[in-house]
């Protein structure tokens, strides 16, 4: 479990491996943790895009982080909230167990995630962050490469999620 660790940021500042970027399906950009990531990588992480063609809900897809301080960005498109009537929160799982599958594959030392799914797509904040924990520690079991993930939160509302949840699974 200490190989999770909780933090306050820009996830566009952290040098890692690997940033996750909460995209769309259309994988070309928009607000939130999406928009700065974009911003903060330039304008050839919008090219890269466009190759992939877009990205399935609980699916990812993978880039170079170019201007950013990550040497890779992985795409996931996180579920939006429908009141739990549309598997919103195997969806969800989906998109960790596909992000640490990826790092795995790649063999990434180092990463770090967004709340996906908890700004514009309004997933419940505790019920995401205990998905987040509950996927992120079982997975860590079985890669040993994998030295650090960060829950990179932008606020205190889904910091006090996290450490929670954290603490939950600790028990
Ligand atoms: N660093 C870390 N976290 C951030 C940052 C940032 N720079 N900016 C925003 N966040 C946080 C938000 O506060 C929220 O907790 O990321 C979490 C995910 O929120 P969104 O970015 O709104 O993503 P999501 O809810 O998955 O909605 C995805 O929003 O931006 C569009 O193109 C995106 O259509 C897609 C949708």
């Amino acid at each position: 479990m200490n190989r999770i660790k909780i933090i306050k940021n820009d996830i566009t500042t952290l040098n890692v491996d690997a940033i996750v970027n909460a995209a769309n399906r259309s994988l070309l950009g928009g607000g939130g943790v999406d928009g700065a990531i974009h911003r903060a990588a330039g304008p050839e992480l919008l090219e890269a895009c466009r190759q992939l063609k877009g990205c399935e809900t609980g699916q990812v897809k993978i880039t170079e982080g170019f201007q950013l301080p990550a040497k890779w960005v992985i795409h996931t498109v996180g579920p939006i909230w429908s009141n739990g009537l549309k598997d919103e929160a195997a969806l969800l799982t989906s998109c960790y167990i596909e992000c640490m599958s990826l790092a795995k594959e790649h063999g990434f030392k180092s990463i770090a995630f967004p709340a996906i799914s908890c700004g514009v797509y309004h997933f419940p904040v505790n019920q995401a962050a205990r998905i987040a924990v509950s996927t992120i520690s079982d997975l860590l079991r079985s890669n040993d490469q994998l030295e650090v993930v960060y829950l990179c939160c932008f606020g205190d509302e889904v910091f006090e999620a996290y450490e929670k949840a954290l603490d939950h699974c600790k028990l």
